[in-house]
This record gives structure tokens, sequence and C-alpha cells, in this order.
């Protein structure tokens, strides 16, 4: 029997990844001869990770924290909106050269669209956050035509850092920085049509918001980058006072299905693949409750 094509996620540490669980459903359901497994490799090990990938063969791999930039320069070919954004999330080994993507934006922007029905042409948005996360969001939500993207965050050099960052790199103007907790970034919200938490804030067992819920009116569309817990307080308050919410497991779905069309050719049955994520998160829910 031919051996099956080998596909990982790597990062350090890597807790309790879904990655394994959500590609695996898609090879079952499909009949795939691939296998996707966890292998934790250290910041000072990635260099001969990847030479022992090539020997080995895998078919391609995703890139978690703390990775997702360092192994830029280890890579044979990546792709210029990757590059730009200086940032990548899938590898795929094609003819024994490693070609690097970043498949966070498109994966966020097919959830706000398909599952949020919403789209961000023309309209303004508010990012909450800085980081990596924050990143990939609004380089897609300006690529997308979104007419401003606030950047809010704690740390406002941050912000400032990444607004200025990404408008060279976009070639936009679009992009404003704000301290989060700033009256300017209550009045941006409510001028926005849509807010995105890229924060930590909220996280398992975590009952904060990032902003107050007063902050937050019916008009809005208000998404959480976070699926741990799937309802995090920002959407439960959200939810409360009549916005439309969108949590974070559609943009962990959609970023895999994109790598999976990559290695394998086929579309991830993303129906199946929900069901089966939601179930495990219920099932680590109630084993910490
Ligand atoms: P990632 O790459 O996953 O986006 P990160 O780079 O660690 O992660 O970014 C985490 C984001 O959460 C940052 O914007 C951080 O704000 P700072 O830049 O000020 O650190 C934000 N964050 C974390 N804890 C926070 C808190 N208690 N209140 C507000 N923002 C917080």
């Amino acid at each position: 029997m031919p051996s099956l094509g080998r596909l990982l996620i790597i990062g350090y540490p890597l807790g309790h990844t879904l990655s394994p669980l959500m590609h695996n459903t898609a090879i079952g359901e499909l009949g795939l001869p691939y296998h996707y497994e966890a292998e934790a490799v250290p910041p000072d090990g990635l260099a001969e990770a990847l030479e022992r990938f090539r020997v080995d063969e895998v078919v391609g791999f995703s890139v978690t924290i703390p990775h997702k930039e360092t192994i830029l320069p280890l890579l044979d070919v990546v792709d210029e909106e990757t590059e730009r954004l200086g940032a990548a999330n899938t590898v795929v080994l094609a003819e024994g050269r490693f070609v690097g993507t970043n498949t966070d934006g498109v994966g966020f922007l097919r959830s706000l669209t398909e599952d949020g029905s919403y789209d961000p042409e023309g309209r303004a948005a508010v990012v909450l956050g800085a980081g990596g996360a924050a990143r990939a969001v609004a380089a897609h939500l300006a690529l997308a035509g979104a007419s401003s993207v606030v950047i809010a965050n704690r740390t406002l050099s941050r912000a400032e850092r990444l607004a200025d960052d990404l408008a060279r790199a976009l070639g936009r103007q679009c992009f404003l920085p704000l301290p989060l907790e700033a009256t300017a970034t209550a009045d941006a919200i409510q001028q926005a049509e849509c807010l995105i938490n890229t924060t930590s804030v909220g996280m398992a067992g975590d009952p904060r918001l990032p902003v107050p819920a007063a902050w937050i009116e019916p008009h809005l569309m208000v998404c959480d980058i976070v699926y741990r817990p799937l309802e995090t307080p920002l959407l439960e308050a959200a939810r409360a006072r009549g916005a439309s919410t969108l949590d974070g497991l559609g943009m962990l779905i959609y970023q895999g299905a994109e790598a999976f069309r990559r290695w394998t050719g086929h579309e991830m049955p993303v129906g199946i693949v929900r069901m089966r994520l939601e179930e495990a998160l219920a099932r680590e829910e109630a084993e910490h409750s």
C-alpha cells in the first residue's frame, strides 16, 4: 500500500490545536490518501525541520506561532502578498521547493462575506488589536475595498506602526491608528459598520470585553476571531444589544480550507468540519467546567 501524503502543523508550543481534527475530518470525508499531524518545532529547530520535511517529501504544512514571520527567508518562493504582509501560515512543497502563502486574511474575508453576509466594500471598519491577526484582517478589509480601517490598540505605538506598515505595503491611506480606550475609538465604532476583535481579551475564562458594551449599537456587525469560547463576552454583549455577530471558527475553517485546496486540490467539506470542531469545543468546555 502506498504511504499516506504527510501534512503537518508546526508551532511552539502547539497547545490544543484544532487543525489536525479539521484536516483529518476533511481527509476522511473525501477518502483522500493524506494524514495531518501536529509537530512541535522550537524556534531554533525550524531550519533543520524544513530540511527534514524536504527529504521526507511532505506534501505541505501549516505554520503557526512563533514561526509565521521567521519562516519567510527559509522558503524558496513566497507570493507577493505574503511577502508584503511579512507572514506565512501555509507552505506547499512543490517540485522540491517550499512555496509559502498566507490564507488568514482570505479565511477571515470568506467568513465575513459567506457566514456573516457582510460585504466590506465602501464601508468603515474598526479592528481591535495590532498583532499578527490584526495585520491579516486589516489588510484584507482594505484589499476588499473598505472605506476606512481604524486600528485601535492598547499600545498606541503598535497600532501606529501597523497602520504605517500596511499603508506602505498596500499603497492605501485608509488606515487610522487609535488608542483602544479613547473617546475617538468609541466615535469610530459608532460610525463604522463592522467591528473585529483580534485581541486576546475574552479568551477562555476571561470575562472581559475589549471595549465597553455601551459602545456597541444594533447596526454593527461584530466579529471575534477568538473561538475559545465560541461565544466570547464581546459577542454575547453584542447579541444582547441587537448587533449581528460572527464567531472566530469560520476564519479558522476557511483559512484551513484554502490551505487544504492548495495541498490536495480538493474543496474542504466545511459543513461537516464545522460540526466536528463545534463538538470538540463543546467537549473541551464541558471538561473545564
Ligand atoms: P496575535 O499575533 O495572535 O494577534 P499578539 O501579537 O500577541 O497576538 O497580539 C495580541 C493583541 O491583543 C495585541 O494587540 C495586544 O495589545 P498590545 O499591543 O497593547 O499588547 C492585545 N491585548 C492583549 N491583552 C490585552 C488587554 N488586556 N487589553 C487590551 N488589549 C490586549
